[in-house]
């Protein structure tokens, strides 16, 4: 374990050099407040494919102590492996259907800490939003007191007012009485009147803190600099007015020069730990070259000039003697826009009317490439990740990019729902929360309702547009419950739903909160009318809505969190006269043709069965 120590920059540069984690982004694009827990647990960068001294295949496994799982980019638990979003790790234990995102360690077991509490490596049920710990038991603050020691044991009093104070294990009035040492030996304690002689001595109630390590921390790490000196690097001090510091960046070393003299000019500069002069020296990722007129530009190692003939600088290695019509292209090859086209990481000649997809080439009229993949383009199909599917069959769903067959599953297209890219278990056995970006399954729980990405405890906690307020009372949840619009994927939204009511597309462009109320600003929005006439006739009314397009959501608190910059579907339900659901479409790259798609689909089959009546 490194101590993370965030006092000197020095140390700072350490931790930075360090293996990176996978960026987490990965997991939390829109920074969503997790479980610090779970950093330990991003998957760090392999330094070698290698393990248990074995070659491994970083695509299709995860190495956890020497031992191969399944899975690329799968979190360690000691050599077993999981995934962040659906379990989590104390001590080297698994603990299944608790997010490490959102949970706590008790001991070797997960916990979620807005319902529940760890005291003394137990997890009892939290009562109060601000439940503490007494030993064992649970306690309230404002109206319990918890005294005794750990020693001795902790229990749980009733405060007999808010002036009552612990002292041992009874409690005392501090407007009457004081606590006083009686038996130093024992140390035992007891509550006396104030005019009493050992309440004149007032107890301090905390010793100050001591000087901590970390201060002096400092001291230790950079040098004992003599007056008007400042700390260069590790063991070196320099005067900033006539010396400059150079640190080496893999020694932490510090070398002090002195100046140039010229007041405002220095004639010297730094390439790596060395001092050069850029009259007669050009320095280039810290290697230093003389220095040639008109090359003023770094390639790699390398000095250039944009003016030299022949020379091109692609992802920092310099091509020579390159023929005219050569160029970089983005990804750092060299290639002639004429004559290649360049797929991945290889130049092709280009195949007229081909495009890329991943590292070959594929022409869209009779293929399809899904995120690098190529298929034969048959009807209807569409990409879910890598894979394409048909999505009218009814028998695939696709979950944010992972395909699952309902016919292995026995699961019914219109019942199967996503969470993310998980299929969820049929039933209302599992709970989908989702914040921008994060969705969590959780075992469903009588009176819990889901705030963003969280689960809580509804007669705890309240919830307004995904943040979490503390209720002072426990609540009674069955009542009064106005249930805002459901943000749910296109995919899971009910073609009856879909094709049936006022549908609206739109994109976010700003939100903000008036008198409790929700309103939006879109643009780019469009009405979509769906009705089965025109559907049967293959059409369908679009009418464009002139920018900005302005809609209010009744309750802001029971609305989904929404992100500027996405289009999302609004469909409102006539008989409730507001939206109802929104989906974000973000992800979706043919928005219009899967509703219209299926919409059509389902009056084809109403149309038909009034025909066969
Ligand atoms: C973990 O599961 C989530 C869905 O819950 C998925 O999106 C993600 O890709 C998985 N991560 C890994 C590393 O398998
Ligand atoms: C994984 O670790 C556990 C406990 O440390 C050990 O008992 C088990 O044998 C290990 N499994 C493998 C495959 O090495
Ligand atoms: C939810 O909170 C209430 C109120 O404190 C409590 O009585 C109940 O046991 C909690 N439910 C669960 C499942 O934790
Ligand atoms: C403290 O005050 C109480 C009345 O307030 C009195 O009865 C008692 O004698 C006093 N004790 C001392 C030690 O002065
Ligand atoms: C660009 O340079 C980096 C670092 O040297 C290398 O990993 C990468 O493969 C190069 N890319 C191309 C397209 O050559
Ligand atoms: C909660 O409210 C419901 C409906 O108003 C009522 O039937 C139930 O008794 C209440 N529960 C409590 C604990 O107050
Ligand atoms: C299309 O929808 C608009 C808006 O509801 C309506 O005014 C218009 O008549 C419709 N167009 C046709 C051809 O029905
Ligand atoms: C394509 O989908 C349409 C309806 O969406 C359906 O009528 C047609 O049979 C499908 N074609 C194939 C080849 O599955």
């Amino acid at each position: 374990m490194v101590r993370v120590n965030m006092t000197t920059p020095l140390l700072m540069f350490v931790l930075l050099a360090l293996p990176c984690y996978s960026a987490p982004g990965q997991l939390n694009r829109y920074g969503l407040p997790v479980s610090a827990h779970s950093r330990d647990f991003y998957v760090r960068s392999p330094r070698d494919h290698l393990c248990d001294s074995g070659k491994f295949d970083i695509l299709g496994f995860t190495c956890c102590e020497g031992v191969l799982r399944q899975g690329a980019g799968q979190s360690c638990c000691g050599n077993k492996s999981f995934n962040l979003t659906q379990a989590s790790c104390c001590g080297g234990q698994l603990t299944l259907h608790v997010s490490q995102l959102v949970s706590d360690c008790c001991g070797s077991r997960a916990y979620d800490p807005l319902n529940q509490l760890c005291c003394d490596l137990q997890i009892l049920i939290r009562t109060q939003p601000h439940s503490k710990c007494c030993g064992k038991e649970l306690y309230n603050e404002d109206h319990q007191l918890c005294c005794g020691t750990v020693l001795q044991g902790r229990k749980v009093l009733t405060k007999m007012s808010g002036h009552h104070r612990c002292c041992g294990d009874h409690q005392f009035d501090q407007q009457s009485h004081c606590c006083c040492h009686i038996n130093e030996p024992s140390n035992q304690v007891n509550p006396k009147p104030l005019n009493a002689s050992c309440c004149a001595i007032q107890e301090v109630p905390h010793p100050p803190p001591a000087q901590t390590g970390q201060h002096m921390g400092i001291a230790q790490n950079s040098p004992n600099c003599m007056p008007g000196k400042k700390p260069c690097g590790l063991g070196a001090c320099f005067n900033p007015t006539t010396e400059r510091c150079c640190v080496n960046p893999t020694s932490l070393q510090g070398q002090s020069y002195s100046h140039d003299h010229t007041p405002g000019h220095y004639h010297s500069a730094s390439c790596g730990s060395q001092v050069y002069n850029p009259d007669i020296n050009i320095c280039c990722s810290e290697k230093l070259s003389n220095r040639v007129l008109g090359k003023n530009l770094c390639c790699g190692t390398t000095p250039y000039g944009l003016e030299d003939r022949g020379v091109l600088c692609c992802n920092q290695t310099l091509h020579l003697a390159v023929e005219d019509g050569y160029q970089c292209s983005p990804g750092g090859h060299l290639y002639r826009p004429s004559r290649d086209m360049v797929c991945g990481s290889r130049v092709l000649v280009i195949d007229p009317g081909k495009h890329c997809c991943g590292e070959e080439t594929y022409d869209p009229q009779y293929d399809i490439c899904c995120n690098g993949h190529k298929h034969h383009r048959l009807k209807n199909v569409s990409c879910c990740g890598g894979k394409a599917y048909d999505p009218s069959s009814g028998q695939m769903k696709c979950c944010a990019g992972t395909l699952y067959n309902l016919q292995v599953q026995d699961k019914l297209s219109e019942e199967a729902q996503c969470c993310g890219s998980v299929l969820m278990e049929a039933g209302s056995t599992q709970t989908c929360c989702s914040a921008p970006g994060l969705d969590l399954l959780y075992p469903t729980q009588p009176g819990f309702t889901c705030c963003g990405h969280r689960y809580p405890n509804a007669s705890l906690w309240s919830c307004c547009a995904g943040v979490l307020h503390p209720r002072p009372e426990p609540h009674n949840t069955t009542k009064n419950v106005i249930p805002g619009p459901r943000l749910l994927p296109l995919e899971d939204l009910k073609t009856e739903v879909l094709c049936y009511n006022e549908v609206l597309l739109g994109t976010v462009e700003s939100v903000s909160v008036k008198m409790n109320k929700r309103s939006i600003v879109m643009v780019n929005a469009m009405y979509v009318m769906v009705n089965a006439m025109y559907m049967l006739a293959s059409r369908a009314n679009v009418s464009a809505l002139p920018s900005p397009h302005y809609v209010t959501l009744p309750d802001h608190c029971s609305s989904p969190e929404l992100v500027p910059g996405n289009t999302y579907i609004w469909v409102k339900i006539p008989s409730s006269d507001h939206i109802s659901f929104i989906s974000d479409l973000s992800d979706n790259s043919s928005p219009l043709y899967s509703i219209f798609s299926r919409c059509r689909t389902l009056f084809l089959a109403r149309s038909k069965a009034l025909h066969n009546v």
